[in-house]
């Protein structure tokens, strides 16, 4: 049996205790730390992170470690690495250096010697790297007070990347980031979920996802398909697994922006989610459940990213729109609870609502912090 890899699971800073939380519920115990979760993984378990991990941006495999301090060292410690285990000389191999504190410090050179290195493995030359593609395998190499780390990057493009957004309305949320505020509301895929400014409707998406079972990367190639590491049989075992779980409780998503709305459901389409929620054109005022809770389902959960007030534009005070937002959620009935995306976490508190912040992280160039809360007990 192989050896299970030292793999690092990277993900948006301040999402490393929720990405922590999904590997251990996959049975991949880890360490959170500063930028993602270290843990230890097999190619089963890796296809089967890669797949279910919806907060994860990169799982990388670290390869070797060895001191180093010239670059003719490296190239010939590289070029000792069993390359044809891990990459297919089908596929371009594109490597990418750091290096800090470190006798050997020229980026180019250690990308070039390691290049060279990983070509000398295969009899045939390795495929020319085309600009900008998207399928090759990412070889990092960092360099550290003369220590080298070569890692292998075991997904092609970023796993934030669903697949299903191709319409972005004026301002949508990164899937990772949507799919961590579910998390940090706590959204259990069986009480209901209302977005009322659901723009390219990521949020409802992910939920529909987490309620029916299905995994993030339904949409993606398989996982490690690029690279000789691809194990066939334990892809097979891992996609027979039971297919989606009927949803129990309704996903609705509303928007006034009726091109937005239109978006939603074409990405709800590509996600296979599109019969699991319900699209309103609506100004969340008219939402009829913040218009008359009395209609709301008794559990739920409200998570939603409101207009920041930076990237759609001034927008005048956004203040008493979080206002009467809080005021109506807070309205919905006792099972409920919140969870809020925003830029300006002052705004945030202008809801009222007993919201607590879960975690700060960048998006669009702009810190965000998702705040959750739920009504106080009693
Ligand atoms: C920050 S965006 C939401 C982005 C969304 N999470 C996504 O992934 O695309 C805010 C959305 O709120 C909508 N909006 C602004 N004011 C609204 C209002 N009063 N009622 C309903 N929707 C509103 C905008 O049309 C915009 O789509």
């Amino acid at each position: 049996m192989q050896q299970p890899f030292a793999a690092f699971a990277s993900c948006q800073p301040g999402l490393e205790p929720l990405l922590a939380g999904e590997l251990a519920a996959l049975g991949l115990p880890g360490e959170a730390q500063p930028g993602g979760v270290a843990f230890a993984a097999d190619v089963p378990a890796l296809l089967r992170g890669c797949r279910w991990l919806g907060t994860a941006s990169h799982v990388l495999l670290r390869l070797a470690e060895f001191p180093c301090r010239a670059l003719g060292e490296l190239e010939r410690k590289a070029g000792l690495l069993p390359w044809p285990r891990w990459l297919r000389g089908d596929v371009p191999a594109a490597v990418h250096a750091t290096a800090r504190s470190s006798r050997v410090y020229h980026s180019g050179a250690i990308e070039q010697r390691v290049a060279r290195a990983i070509g000398a493995a295969f009899a045939a030359p390795m495929p020319e790297l085309a600009p900008a593609a998207e399928t090759a395998a990412r070889v990092h190499v960092r360099f550290h007070r003369d220590r080298c780390t070569i890692s292998l990057d075991a997904t092609c493009t970023p796993l934030h990347r669903r697949g299903y957004r191709l319409d972005a309305a004026s301002a949508p949320l990164r899937e990772d980031l949507a799919h961590a505020l579910l998390l940090a509301g706590r959204f259990s895929g069986h009480d209901a979920l209302l977005d009322p400014f659901c723009g390219s409707g990521t949020i409802a998406i992910e939920a529909a996802g987490l309620a029916l079972g299905l995994p993030p990367g339904r949409l993606r190639p398989p996982p490690l398909a690029h690279l000789a590491l691809f194990d066939a049989g334990a892809w097979a075992a891992e996609t027979a697994r039971p297919g989606p779980r009927s949803t129990p409780a309704p996903v609705v998503a509303s928007d006034r922006d009726a091109g937005a709305i239109e978006a939603a459901r074409d990405n709800a389409g590509r996600a296979g989610v599109a019969a699991a929620i319900e699209f309103h054109v609506a100004a969340f005022t008219a939402h009829p459940w913040l218009q008359d809770p009395g209609t709301a389902p008794a559990r739920g959960l409200l998570a939603t990213n409101p207009p920041f007030g930076v990237r759609l534009g001034r927008g005048g005070d956004l203040a008493p729109l979080y206002q009467t937002l809080g005021h109506r959620a807070a309205k919905l009935p006792a099972g409920w609870r919140w969870a809020v995306l925003a830029h300006d976490v002052r705004l945030a508190r202008r809801t009222g609502l007993p919201l607590r912040a879960a975690f700060t992280t960048r998006h669009g160039g702009l810190s965000v912090t998702a705040l959750a809360g739920a009504p106080p007990p009693g």
